[in-house]
């Protein structure tokens, strides 16, 4: 029987590694100058959690989530996004009440979703997100979303669009509804049965449908951002002065909406158009709701998440050349079984000098494996034998150069440094 890893999943190889350090180091640099901190939640949590914060008519809970009972009948899923576990987090823990300032964090991880896969979707996928709490101010909305543009601008993605938007609050929206269900209802048997159901409980999310009749049918809806009340309208232009005062380039998409409930005020997306229908990099927007919904003291935050795998498509398909990871800089090559030990200890010393290293496999002939540092750009092949072990002389040779040297065991480690290895 030849397994294969899941529909939808995949691995990671070595080759491949480095395109996923390449954006994880930016990330780390960016949400380090911003004063994020990492945080890491379980994979699984209560299901009645997402249902609740990623809302019942979402896909997400209704069509995509991975559900299961443990052995002792707890209804959990794995974790189809990382917020709702956040802002579990912070109402368990109370993590808002004792600081002045908001609390910024951050988080990567695998997320999951039953959905079709295909080319930038997949049902097991690494997300990265960037939450802040504790906040109302509409400069930490646009804060948020500069993280995420300054991410995409430093990992050199081509073509990103900003599309922002504002979905109200409770308030507004409750009024809005009214409008919409008018508005919907005219062609209500023309929408597809999810919509029409939808209309009914939740209508904002019928600018979420991917049927082309029900797109079509809602282009003359009217929109949220044109009935916004006051404070909310208010909050949208500070929103959209602060980010001119930062330089992030935008544009207001009134059917920005977002696929997931939690969303109050602002709402956005990085959106590219070359990757078919998987257009969004990554998105996100205010929950001020959420955190006192699930329990906790009432805290205003806002936050956004990236698919990783998006990321590195984009820069894929436009060329782009991720550096090589950092090759093995030393061989040791035993030749025959008595210097296996002092091989040992050298590669003891060069680890201690943060010199990579690995010992040869001792069966193997000295030929192949000077092939083998030819090959993978290893810089030096240290050769112990017999005579070498009786004379404490090693054999350094330096691949790049086609040079040999005898070296005393002692000053291997000075000799490998002068000779041009990086060391970490
Ligand atoms: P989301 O828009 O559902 O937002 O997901 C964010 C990003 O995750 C997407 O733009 C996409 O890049 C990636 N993504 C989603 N589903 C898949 C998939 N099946 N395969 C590959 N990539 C995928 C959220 O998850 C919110 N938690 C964002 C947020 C954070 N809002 C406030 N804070």
């Amino acid at each position: 029987m030849k397994y294969q890893a899941p529909r939808g999943t995949y691995d990671i190889l070595p080759e491949d590694i480095r395109k996923w350090h390449y954006i994880e180091d930016i990330i780390r640099r960016l949400t380090t100058l911003y004063n994020y901190s990492e945080v890491r939640t379980p994979i699984f949590e209560q299901l009645d959690l997402f249902q609740r914060s990623v809302g019942e008519d979402t896909d997400i809970v209704e069509k995509e989530m991975y559900t299961f009972k443990d052995k002792k009948g707890r209804d959990l899923a794995l974790r189809p996004e990382g917020t709702a576990s956040i802002a579990r987090m912070v109402a368990e823990r109370n993590l808002q009440s004792s600081t002045r300032e908001p609390l910024r964090i951050w988080y990567e991880g695998q997320m999951f979703r039953y959905s079709r896969p295909q080319k930038g979707r997949y049902r097991q996928f690494y997300q990265f997100g960037v939450e802040c709490i504790g906040s109302p101010k509409p400069i930490i909305d646009a804060e948020i979303i500069a993280i995420g543009w300054q991410i995409l601008q430093e990992a050199k993605v081509p073509d990103v669009s900003l599309e922002i938007n504002s979905v109200g609050c409770p308030e507004c929206r409750d009024k809005y509804n009214i409008l919409l269900k008018e508005f919907l209802y005219k062609d209500k048997d023309k929408y597809c049965t999810d919509c029409q159901r939808r209309m009914e409980q939740n209508p904002l999310r019928i600018f979420d449908c991917k049927n082309k009749t029900c797109q079509h049918l809602i282009e003359k809806a009217p929109r949220m951002l044109d009935n916004l009340c006051e404070e909310c309208a208010q909050h949208f232009e500070e929103v959209k002065n602060s980010l001119e005062m930062m330089k992030v380039p935008f544009i207001v998409n009134p059917e920005i909406v977002r696929g997931l409930d939690y969303y109050t005020k602002t709402a956005f997306e990085y959106k590219i158009n070359y990757l078919g229908a998987q257009d969004a990099l990554g998105g996100g927007g205010r929950y001020d709701g959420l955190i006192g919904y699930l329990g906790g003291r009432q805290t205003p935050a806002v936050g956004l998440s990236m698919g990783l795998e998006r990321i590195i498509l984009s820069l894929e398909k436009s060329g782009f050349s991720f550096s090589e990871e950092d090759n093995l800089e030393v061989l040791i090559i035993p030749i025959g079984i008595n210097p296996i030990q002092a091989s040992i200890e050298m590669m003891q010393k060069l680890h201690e000098a943060g010199i990579s290293a690995i010992v040869a496999d001792e069966g193997s002939s000295v030929g192949s494996n000077l092939k083998y540092c030819d090959k993978n750009n290893v810089s030096f092949a240290i050769l112990i034998g017999d005579n070498e072990l009786k004379s404490g002389l090693y054999v350094v040779k330096n691949i790049k150069k086609k040079s040999q040297s005898e070296v005393k065991k002692e000053e291997v480690i000075d000799f490998i440094k002068t000779h041009e290895v990086v060391v970490k």
